[in-house]
């Protein structure tokens, strides 16, 4: 059974995208099959999966005309199947005031999907209000609030869990919340007292694995592959290792619940 995880935050450069694909590819390196879906019109996470559209279908075919999700998905660096995005994926905001239930489309994608996927992570853009934002959260099995240990970051981190737990009662099957904290600086003492605020405000849904700061990402991202290709040795590879087996440990606690909950009726 597939699990989908949606990345999300409506701040733009606090580490969704790496986020995204470096566990993406932590997943892909231990034999996981991971579907990444780039639903961002800047197509970073396509970027740094080393992947250039030129004329091929992308997410915005799937989501626009249905096109199968089997006939956009490329196989990109580090082992990670991509959907990917490029800049006319905003069209799809327009187009979209047109069709019948647009926010529906990725769900239905994924479910018509034939090629079997243990775990599907979802690259939001920043724009939480949008049509794509809303794409992911209707497919969501779980939304994973990635929260920068920055200065300023934690109300808007707020925010975004208030508007997310507001979503998920909206839907028959809420998703599930997570968290995850990132761009942690170890040597910075502000950031320290920062974790510590997170960890009071998020305590319960937050994942234990911190991801920390680090240039190898930054690196990781400009060659265009994950860090587990690039350096799996690394201190952020054992972080995305760390994050990757907690992810996977959810996974099978929400299929466990599910079943149960199937068993029962
Ligand atoms: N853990 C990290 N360590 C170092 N740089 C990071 C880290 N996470 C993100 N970055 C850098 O910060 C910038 C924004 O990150 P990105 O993942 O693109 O954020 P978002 O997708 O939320 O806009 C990028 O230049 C990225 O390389
Ligand atoms: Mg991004």
């Amino acid at each position: 059974m597939m699990h989908v995880f949606a990345f999300v935050n409506q701040k733009g450069g606090c580490g969704k995208t790496t986020t995204a694909v470096n566990l993406a590819g932590a997943l892909a390196a231990r034999g996981s099959r991971v579907l990444l879906v780039d639903l961002d019109p800047q197509a970073h996470a396509t970027m740094a999966l080393g992947h250039a559209v030129l004329d091929e279908i992308t997410v915005r075919e799937v989501l626009e005309r249905g096109a199968p999700l089997e006939s956009g998905i490329v196989e990109a660096e580090g082992g990670v199947a991509l959907l990917p995005a490029d800049a006319r994926l905003v069209e799809f905001e327009e187009t979209s005031a047109r069709a019948l239930h647009p926010e529906s489309k990725l769900a239905l994608a994924l479910q018509g999907c034939t090629r079997p996927f243990d775990v599907v992570v979802l690259d939001c853009p920043p724009r939480t209000e949008g049509v794509l934002a809303a794409n992911a959260l209707r497919a969501a099995d779980t939304a994973v609030l990635v929260v920068e240990a920055g200065a300023f970051a934690l109300q808007g981190a707020l925010k975004a869990r208030a508007l997310l737990e507001e979503k998920a009662l909206l839907r028959a099957e809420p998703f599930s919340l997570r968290a995850v904290g990132t761009l942690f600086d170890r040597r910075s003492r502000i950031a320290r007292d920062l974790l510590i605020g997170i960890h009071a405000r998020f305590g319960e849904i937050l994942f234990d694995t911190v991801i920390h700061s680090s240039a190898k990402l930054r690196e990781a991202a400009a060659v265009g592959r994950p860090i587990h290709a690039l350096d799996p040795r690394s201190s952020a590879a054992l972080d995305f290792q760390a994050l990757a087996d907690e992810i996977e440990l959810h996974a099978q606690e929400r299929r466990a619940a599910t079943e149960a909950a199937l068993q029962e009726t």
